[in-house]
């Protein structure tokens, strides 16, 4: 059979491990797909750049139209990353009736829902596993192998220069923004930072994984997120010494009411497993009916372990080559018109248990005016520690654990706590999931 002819839009970290990785297992990808597949152009800016990559036999443009216009090409590989003008290049590509593999998760985030109908309407698949957790084939997880169960929630550690920056922070009792400046050297982060750590980037990947796992439109813009920029040391400390871990978790859940989409730094139990994953490693639970809970572990991001994903999308992709574009696995999981129009919640109506650090005036009946409050709004106290002050401050740190309740009865509390004379500054609060 013909070898599939693949065209490459950007040869940098993805695109040069992609190639790197396509022509190292060229034999065994064969094997597995029947066909081979080869590389036989690519685009990148500037052609006189060192690359991670080996591009002799490849012809090389600095124009990705190049690509996507020619006949030749099966399908276009679209790393360049970013949601700006790489959206019409893909609907370019979908246009010219060439099947595309990506690993853009804002470009799929954003404007997916659009994507994924055209590339129906047009026959061709749009493959994106390399867009959530790097190497992790938590895409076909869920889509296929857990195809069986209805979903109920997932939590997870979907960014790795986030939990690489809480990691050295609670292990080395480094800074935040010493962290930051070395994840960004090290080619972690993203273009932008604050991606990163304001849980965009986790944001945009929750948004797919909420997608698959319930069958859902693509809603990037009803994700709640909070960065960990916020995090000090002291909770960190105080998180350790409850028995807590603070992690920045993408958590969607479906309720009763509707789906909660959230991303916040999250104390969660230090037995959990993914409570230790340190470092850039990324991890996944997802709790089904039948199945109970899960858990997907690896590199989140780099060369090899995200062109591990792109690759695998070019197999199934290759595969699928001959069959009906009718009865491929849907790109979002449900059928297109099978997709469900389920409310997803405003933080108000979220239901999560609370971390809660606050500084008061050591004199009695002070703790009893905070857990009136606490009363009065039906949450439930399940700890609480209160700290010899440091120093010469006159306030002394009151460090509580709540049970769970709705976000708007917190909201209320902390702004009575916050009144009360005897309290200085505000309430810190981290939410809190057992992942039970
Ligand atoms: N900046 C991302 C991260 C890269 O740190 O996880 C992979 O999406």
């Amino acid at each position: 059979m013909k070898p599939v002819k693949v065209g490459v839009l950007g040869l940098g970290t993805v695109g040069g491990g992609t190639v790197n990785v396509l022509k190292r297992n060229a034999e065994e990808i064969a094997r597995r797909a029947g066909r081979e597949i080869i590389i036989t152009r690519a685009s990148a800016k500037d052609l006189n750049k060192q690359r991670i990559c080996d591009t002799k036999h490849i012809s090389l443009t600095t124009n990705p139209l190049d690509i996507i216009n020619d006949p030749e090409i099966d399908i276009v590989l679209e790393l360049i990353g970013g949601a700006g003008p790489v959206k019409d290049m893909v609907l370019q590509a979908i246009a010219n009736g060439k099947h595309v593999v990506t690993a853009n998760k804002s470009l799929i985030a954003l404007h997916g829902n659009e994507i994924f109908a055209k590339a129906s309407k047009q026959g061709v698949i749009v493959a994106f596993e390399a867009a959530v957790a790097g190497g992790i084939p938590i895409i076909k997880a869920i889509r296929e192998g857990l195809s069986g169960n209805q979903i109920q929630w997932l939590a997870g550690i979907i960014n790795g220069t986030g939990n690489f920056i809480l990691t050295e922070m609670r292990d080395k009792g480094r800074d935040f923004y010493d962290v930051l400046a070395e994840a960004q050297a090290l080619g972690y982060a993203e273009a932008d930072p604050t991606f990163d750590v304001e849980g965009i980037d986790a944001g945009h990947k929750l948004t797919i994984l909420a997608s698959i796992a319930f069958g859902i439109p693509l809603q990037f813009d009803k994700v709640y997120t909070e960065g960990i920029s916020q995090i000090t040391r002291i909770d960190v400390e105080y998180a350790e010494q409850l028995g807590y871990r603070i992690k920045h978790l993408g958590i969607a859940r479906k309720t009763d009411t509707g789906i909660e989409l959230r991303v916040h730094p999250t104390l969660i139990p230090e037995r959990r497993l993914i409570a230790n994953v340190d470092g850039v490693m990324n991890a996944i639970v997802v709790k089904g009916d039948a199945v109970g809970p899960t858990l997907y572990y690896g590199a989140g991001a780099g060369a090899e372990p995200t062109a591990s994903a792109v690759v695998a999308d070019v197999i199934d992709v290759v595969r699928a080559l001959t069959s009906d574009p009718e009865n491929r696995v849907p790109h979002l999981a449900f059928q297109a018109d099978a997709l469900a129009d389920i409310a997803v919640l405003p933080p108000e109506k979220f239901k999560t248990a609370y971390y809660l650090r606050l500084h008061a005036e050591d004199k009695p009946g002070v703790l009893a005016d905070v857990t009136k409050i606490l009363a009065n709004h039906q949450i439930s106290i399940e700890a609480i520690i209160q700290k010899e002050s440091f120093g010469d401050e006159t306030a002394i740190p009151i460090i509580m654990l709540t049970q769970t309740t709705l976000e708007q009865e917190m909201n209320a509390a902390i702004a009575e706590i916050e009144a009360l004379k005897t309290v200085t500054g505000k309430v810190n609060r981290i939410r809190l999931e057992t992942l039970r």
